[in-house]
Protein backbone atom coordinates (compact mmCIF):
# COMPACT_ATOMS: atom_id res chain seq x y z
CA UNK A 1 0.00 0.00 0.00
CA UNK A 2 1.14 3.68 -1.00
CA UNK A 3 2.43 5.46 2.35
CA UNK A 4 1.82 9.41 2.73
CA UNK A 5 4.24 11.15 4.69
CA UNK A 6 3.14 14.56 7.10
CA UNK A 7 6.48 16.38 6.65
CA UNK A 8 5.78 18.79 9.22
CA UNK A 9 5.44 16.22 12.11
CA UNK A 10 7.28 13.61 10.30
CA UNK A 11 3.96 11.11 10.48
CA UNK A 12 3.89 8.25 7.94
CA UNK A 13 0.71 6.49 7.59
CA UNK A 14 -0.39 3.79 4.80
CA UNK A 15 -3.20 4.18 2.72
CA UNK A 16 -5.43 2.23 0.32
CA UNK A 17 -5.22 3.83 -3.54
CA UNK A 18 -7.59 5.99 -3.78
CA UNK A 19 -7.72 7.83 -0.42
CA UNK A 20 -7.67 11.33 -0.42
CA UNK A 21 -4.75 13.10 1.17
CA UNK A 22 -7.19 14.56 3.45
CA UNK A 23 -8.89 11.67 4.60
CA UNK A 24 -5.00 10.16 5.11
CA UNK A 25 -4.46 13.23 7.13
CA UNK A 26 -7.62 12.76 9.83
CA UNK A 27 -6.92 9.20 10.12
CA UNK A 28 -3.53 10.58 11.24
CA UNK A 29 -5.05 12.98 13.97
CA UNK A 30 -4.19 11.11 16.81
CA UNK A 31 -0.63 11.66 16.05
CA UNK A 32 -0.57 14.90 16.10
CA UNK A 33 -1.24 15.65 12.35
CA UNK A 34 -3.39 18.47 11.41
CA UNK A 35 -5.35 19.62 8.26
CA UNK A 36 -8.59 22.24 7.61
CA UNK A 37 -11.33 20.73 5.98
CA UNK A 38 -13.96 23.72 6.60
CA UNK A 39 -16.12 22.39 3.68
CA UNK A 40 -16.36 19.06 4.56
CA UNK A 41 -14.28 17.95 1.95
CA UNK A 42 -16.31 19.12 -1.30
CA UNK A 43 -13.86 21.63 -3.17
CA UNK A 44 -15.13 24.80 -1.89
CA UNK A 45 -12.85 26.39 0.84
CA UNK A 46 -9.27 25.46 0.17
CA UNK A 47 -8.66 25.09 4.24
CA UNK A 48 -6.86 21.63 2.94
CA UNK A 49 -4.14 23.41 1.07
CA UNK A 50 -1.55 21.53 1.48
CA UNK A 51 2.20 20.92 -1.17
CA UNK A 52 2.93 17.77 -2.34
CA UNK A 53 7.02 17.91 -2.03
CA UNK A 54 7.55 14.68 -3.26
CA UNK A 55 5.30 11.68 -5.76
CA UNK A 56 3.08 14.69 -7.31
CA UNK A 57 3.13 13.56 -10.44
CA UNK A 58 1.51 10.25 -9.84
CA UNK A 59 -1.58 12.09 -8.82
CA UNK A 60 -4.42 12.74 -11.56
CA UNK A 61 -4.25 16.34 -12.47
CA UNK A 62 -5.87 19.15 -10.29
CA UNK A 63 -10.08 19.80 -11.70
CA UNK A 64 -10.65 22.93 -13.10
CA UNK A 65 -12.49 23.44 -9.71
CA UNK A 66 -10.04 22.43 -7.71
CA UNK A 67 -7.84 24.91 -9.50
CA UNK A 68 -10.08 27.85 -9.14
CA UNK A 69 -10.42 26.98 -5.22
CA UNK A 70 -6.62 27.07 -5.37
CA UNK A 71 -6.59 30.15 -6.60
CA UNK A 72 -8.27 31.65 -3.54
CA UNK A 73 -5.36 29.75 -1.43
CA UNK A 74 -2.16 31.82 -0.27
CA UNK A 75 1.30 30.78 -1.29
CA UNK A 76 -0.02 28.70 -3.95
CA UNK A 77 2.90 26.59 -5.77
CA UNK A 78 3.41 24.03 -8.62
CA UNK A 79 3.26 21.67 -5.98
CA UNK A 80 0.05 22.94 -4.50
CA UNK A 81 -3.33 20.59 -4.16
CA UNK A 82 -6.60 20.57 -2.27
CA UNK A 83 -5.86 17.33 0.15
CA UNK A 84 -9.97 16.47 -0.25
CA UNK A 85 -9.64 16.52 -4.04
CA UNK A 86 -6.00 14.18 -4.65
CA UNK A 87 -6.58 10.72 -4.19
CA UNK A 88 -3.05 8.74 -3.70
CA UNK A 89 -2.25 6.13 -6.44
CA UNK A 90 0.22 3.63 -6.27
CA UNK A 91 3.16 5.47 -5.45
CA UNK A 92 4.56 7.17 -1.95
CA UNK A 93 4.05 10.86 -1.22
CA UNK A 94 5.30 13.02 0.87
CA UNK A 95 3.14 16.39 1.78
CA UNK A 96 3.64 19.35 3.62
CA UNK A 97 0.87 20.95 5.12
CA UNK A 98 0.21 24.66 5.02
CA UNK A 99 0.09 27.03 7.73
CA UNK A 100 -3.43 28.01 6.81
CA UNK A 101 -4.50 24.74 6.83
CA UNK A 102 -2.83 24.15 9.97
CA UNK A 103 -4.67 27.44 11.12
CA UNK A 104 -7.98 26.19 10.17
CA UNK A 105 -8.08 22.76 11.64
CA UNK A 106 -7.51 24.85 14.82
CA UNK A 107 -10.10 26.92 14.56
CA UNK A 108 -12.70 24.33 14.05
CA UNK A 109 -11.22 22.79 17.01
CA UNK A 110 -10.94 25.04 19.88
CA UNK A 111 -11.43 22.40 21.81
CA UNK A 112 -7.37 21.35 21.07
CA UNK A 113 -6.04 24.75 22.30
CA UNK A 114 -7.96 24.56 25.55
CA UNK A 115 -6.48 21.28 25.74
CA UNK A 116 -3.00 21.67 24.86
CA UNK A 117 -2.74 24.76 27.31
CA UNK A 118 -3.90 23.07 30.17
CA UNK A 119 -1.53 20.78 29.47
CA UNK A 120 0.93 23.57 29.34
CA UNK A 121 -0.18 25.05 32.84
CA UNK A 122 -0.18 21.40 34.28
S1 LIG B 1 -11.91 20.67 2.57
FE1 LIG B 1 -12.71 22.41 1.57
S2 LIG B 1 -11.63 22.44 -0.28
FE2 LIG B 1 -10.87 20.67 0.68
Amino acid sequence: MPKITFVNWGVTVEVEPGTTILEAAQSAEDRGVTMGSVCGGVAACSSCHCWVVKGGESLDDPSEREEDILDKAFDVRPTSRLGCQAEVQDEDLEVVVTEESIQAWHDEHPEARLKTEAGDRG
